[in-house]
């Protein structure tokens, strides 16, 4: 566990364009510096690395990131020893873990010291693993090398009630509570949650063990324990095995959706390593925008059962709200009565590989559960097919989508195209109006954007509450959030990385990439800003002067308060000097 703080100080004192140039050979174009892309096939350089920003961005496969994340995708490295590289490359020297076996009050945050409990529990478990015969050679009996088992940090939780005694001196505190790794019995004896399982913990995008889950060894119940939701810990975010995915998400440009914590796992003993698994819980639309974030393609691969049908049609479900023009949503199934686990190790990675090529799209499927459920020989029954689509029609946010599965519908039924739309009620669809104060150009909050982007220390000053409600205005807020936790004057890249795993963080790399060349003047900064933020409280002022007015023309004076009316009379004041100047 690396305090934050160090991680910050790292990026501060890193010149990214002296750790690139180590491994790709850079050469200075204006502002930046210029390669051929390390991470695609190019003749011409479209690499830029942009000193100010301590960012890299390729504008041909769109490859971008810090220091911290060039280390990541070029050396395969995770993020943890990534920083480590880095601070070793400078001969910073990385703080000891601290360790709660003192039993010392810690510094720091409530969630940072849970998060270094979880860690030090995971050490714990692994040592345990490699300790106990047993749990080893379950994990060796079910195909698992060394490699692939330390790749995911797995463990073995002992056997014994109070074995985490020994790691945790205060093990009787509230805090222990906390973590979720203790729980209390009803006559008030605490004990271990997880005895004599395989642990698997779950590790965020910052690299930070989460949560585990346990399996049990021989025949029992339950046969997987997991942790219960903590402040750290919220199940229907998280997924297994997404930090160890990372590079394969980026090479296959596809993410698989797994149900078990094994599946991920044997897969990447396979070879197949863009594998992810929900954690005992349905897919939610959180996970499917978390995954379309970083890959085009998501395809379900679920059991051939019937538990693993009915996965899949909630994962369907759930994945309506998060679909995007441009994104493809499929569904595999398995061969009964295998999982991904069992099928791969029968079947090899080819055919696995081929199973997902060949997986069934959302919009097939969506029709194929439908007609399931109608006879499509009745006229009811087509009636009653377009009845059921209606309302997941309607979750459907994206047009394009729609219209296919509205075609399709329309074939399926019988219907026209026509009818189909009128019978769900989306015949001249209308887009959501404008919202009310979209009165400033939407220029303003991006001009805002990009300064806060070259000097994020801004984001501090702008008044937010003032900009209009848009995407823009969601990533400022953000950026100004994480600003709070940074040390003074942040470069992006330490920004970027206070974001990591943040839902602004595709956002905020499309512009960072977009405006890699644009580089202003300090003073022309600071200037650019004092206009913007005037422009933007004149805009405000200007719609409450309206809105002021509207209400005096319509009620009166009368109409408006005391304070009211002291407000209109300021602002009419104001107005009559600005036009008189
Ligand atoms: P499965 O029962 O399909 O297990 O549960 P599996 O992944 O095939 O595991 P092995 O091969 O028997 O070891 C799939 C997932 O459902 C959750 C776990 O997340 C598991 O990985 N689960 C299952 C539980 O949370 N509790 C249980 O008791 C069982
Ligand atoms: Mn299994």
């Amino acid at each position: 566990m690396i305090p934050e703080s160090f991680i910050q100080d790292v990026l501060a004192r890193v010149d990214i364009v002296d750790l690139i140039d180590k491994y790709v050979p850079l050469k200075k174009a204006g502002a930046n510096y210029m390669a051929c892309c390390p991470f695609h096939n190019e003749k011409t350089p479209s690499f830029t690395v942009s000193p100010s920003k301590q960012f890299y961005h390729c504008f041909g496969c769109g490859a971008h990131g810090t220091a911290i994340g060039f280390l990541m995708e070029y050396q395969g490295m995770g993020f943890v020893d990534a920083v480590k590289e880095l601070a070793a490359s400078m001969g910073m020297q990385v703080p000891e873990e601290r360790s709660h076996r003192g039993g010392n009050a810690e510094h720091g945050s409530r969630l940072r010291r849970l998060s270094e409990r979880m860690s030090e529990a995971q050490a714990f478990y692994k040592a345990a693993l490699e300790k106990n015969e047993r749990a080893a050679s379950y994990l060796k009996n079910r195909g698992l090398s060394d490699e692939v088992a330390a790749r995911f940090g797995m463990g073995y939780a002992p056997e014994g009630w109070q074995t985490l005694q020994a790691v945790f001196a205060d093990y009787a505190s509230p805090e222990m509570l906390a973590t979720g790794l203790v729980i209390d019995s009803e006559n008030g004896r605490r004990h271990d949650r997880f005895r004599d399982r395989i642990m698997f913990p779950i590790i965020n995008a910052r690299g930070e063990v989460i949560g585990f889950g346990g399996r049990i060894l021989d025949q029992g119940e339950p046969k997987y324990l997991n942790s219960p939701e903590t402040p750290l810990f919220e199940k229907g975010r998280e997924l297994f095995g997404l930090p160890q995915a990372r590079q394969a998400l980026r090479e296959e440009n596809c993410a698989i959706v797994v149900e078990g914590y094994m599946d991920v796992v044997a897969l990447a003993q396979h070879d197949v390593g863009n594998a992810v698994a929900t954690l005992g819980t349905a897919t939610t639309p959180t996970h499917v925008q978390k995954l379309l974030r970083q890959v085009d393609r998501v395809v379900f691969c679920f059991d051939g059962d019937a538990a693993g049908r009915k996965a899949a049609s909630r994962a369907l479900d759930n994945a309506l709200e998060a679909l995007a023009d441009n994104k493809i949503i499929a569904f595999a199934f398995l061969p009964e009565p295998e999982d991904p686990d069992s099928f791969i190790r029968k079947a090899g990675k080819n055919a696995f590989t081929r199973l997902i090529a060949q997986a069934v799209p959302l919009s097939d499927f969506l029709l194929r559960e439908l007609s399931a459920r109608c006879d499509l020989t009745t006229s009811e029954g087509k009636a009653r097919l377009v009845a059921e689509a209606k309302p997941l029609l309607l979750r459907i946010p994206v047009p394009l989508l729609r219209l296919q599965l509205v075609k399709r519908l329309a074939e399926a039924s019988g219907f026209s195209q026509t009818e189909v739309e009128r019978l769900c009620g989306i015949r001249g669809y209308a887009p959501p109006a404008p919202p009310k104060a979209a009165r400033h150009a939407p220029s303003l909050t991006r001009a805002l954007l990009r300064l806060v982007l070259q000097k994020p220390e801004l984001a501090a000053r702008i008044p937010l509450a003032q900009l209009p409600a848009s995407p823009e205005r969601q990533m400022l807020e953000a950026i100004a959030r994480a600003v709070a936790y940074l040390p003074p004057a942040p470069s992006y890249a330490q920004l970027r990385e206070q974001l990591r795993g943040d839902a602004q963080e595709r956002a905020l790399d499309a512009l960072a990439g977009e405006w890699m060349d644009m580089k202003l003047e300090d003073a022309a900064v600071e200037n650019e800003f004092q206009a913007a933020v005037s422009r933007l409280e004149a805009a405000a002022q200007d719609t409450e002067f309206e809105h002021l007015q509207t209400q005096a023309q319509q009620f009166g004076m009368m109409g408006l308060s005391e304070e009211e009316k002291e407000r209109f009379r300021a602002l009419a004041h104001r107005n009559s000097k600005k036009t008189s100047a």
